[in-house]
């Protein structure tokens, strides 16, 4: 069985997240299936928190341990990752330094003034824009960032985008399938789906690993959000492997245990399509459930769809894991104007 509490965790968030019924939600899409959100989006009291501190709460020891005095990283310009990554610096007492990359084509008035970014700033984090594009690999920018905060004679900590590709970035996410098992035993029922957005791909890969040990990750149900979905996917496999032999689950995971769908990041990473802003204003209007227009409005985008389609047999029960991400939506106000 597997091994998780053999890796030191920096304590970032409140505990375990609630999952929470949505039966409006799932009203209002026949009926058929039960839908739950497992609400990551409000784990922590550390600048709205997400996903990220559930990965970063397994990096900050060995950022401690290495005697870094900077966090460094990197994202677009309404990164939550960056946001966190300056929330949790500003938490221990390190400096942040961050690249903000422009991976989005949207052009909102006040795009690199509001929600994310104005959050980033306001915790001290020297964060600068540049004009690189959307890639969710390693970048010279980033490179570039490390070299000069040790030019400059600090110690960086280097987390890479999504602090996804770390080498603990998966941790995180091995513990959430662990807290569902637990939470299920207290419910007395399992979910028979999980839906999660994806994107750099620790999330999701960290979760198919956690839910390996039951012989359940074919029931991750990844949608993307990158566009990219050759290089997601094949982040996500490197993910798996690398989590996989840290924890010892004991065997190697399948091709056909990760499950990923590409069919709702159209029409590009960061940009939603008109039927995302529906999926967003229908969790909002049944469930006052906020989603953002970059990750959690298309996987709730999936989630609709899947089960309109039918996709999930009748009397399924599907966890939606919110991620968070619900500042962005101020940098898009423009589509929202009428709600
Ligand atoms: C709110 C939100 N949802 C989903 C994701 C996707 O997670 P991952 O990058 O681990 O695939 C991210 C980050 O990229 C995010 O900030």
């Amino acid at each position: 069985m597997m091994n998780l509490s053999k890796f030191a965790r920096y304590p970032l968030t409140f505990g375990p997240t609630p999952i929470e019924h949505l039966p409006r939600l799932s009203e209002a899409l026949g009926g058929d299936v039960e839908i739950y959100a497992k609400r990551d989006d409000c784990n922590s009291g550390l600048a709205f928190g997400g996903n990220k501190l559930r990965k970063l709460e397994y990096i900050v020891p060995d950022a401690i341990a290495s005697g870094a005095d900077t966090l460094v990283s990197i994202g677009g310009v309404q990164s939550n990752h960056t946001r966190m990554v300056a929330a949790v610096a500003a938490k221990i007492g390190m400096k942040c330094r961050l690249v903000q990359e422009k991976w989005v084509p949207h052009y909102d008035a006040v795009y690199d003034r509001v929600g994310n970014i104005l959050l980033t700033r306001l915790m001290g984090a020297d964060s600068r824009l540049v004009d690189d594009g959307f890639d969710i690999g390693i970048r010279k920018s980033w490179e570039d960032a490390l070299e000069d905060v040790r030019s400059k004679g600090g110690k960086p900590y280097a987390i890479p985008a999504g602090a996804s590709v770390h080498k603990y970035g998966g941790l995180g996410y091995v513990g959430f399938a662990e807290e569902v098992r637990a939470q299920e035993k207290e419910l007395g029922f399992k979910f028979d789906y999980i839906v999660v957005c994806v994107v750099t791909g620790s999330t999701q890969g960290g979760m198919i690993v956690g839910f390996a040990a039951d012989n359940r990750a074919d029931r991750v149900i990844g949608i993307d959000a990158s566009g990219t979905l050759e290089q997601t996917r094949a982040q996500v496999r490197q993910i798996v492997d690398n989590t996989a032999e840290l924890v010892e689950l004991g065997r190697p995971v399948r091709d056909d245990e990760i499950v990923i769908n590409p069919d709702y990041a159209y029409p590009a990473y960061g940009v939603p399509s008109e039927e995302t802003n529906e999926a967003i204003r229908l969790a909002a209007r049944t469930e006052a459930m906020i989603t953002d227009p970059v990750y959690e409005g298309k996987s709730m985008q999936g989630l609709i769809d899947l089960t309109r389609k039918g996709f999930f047999p009748k009397g399924s029960r599907v966890l939606y894991a919110h991620l968070g991400g619900a500042p962005a939506i101020n940098g898009y106000s423009y589509y929202y104007r009428e709600g």
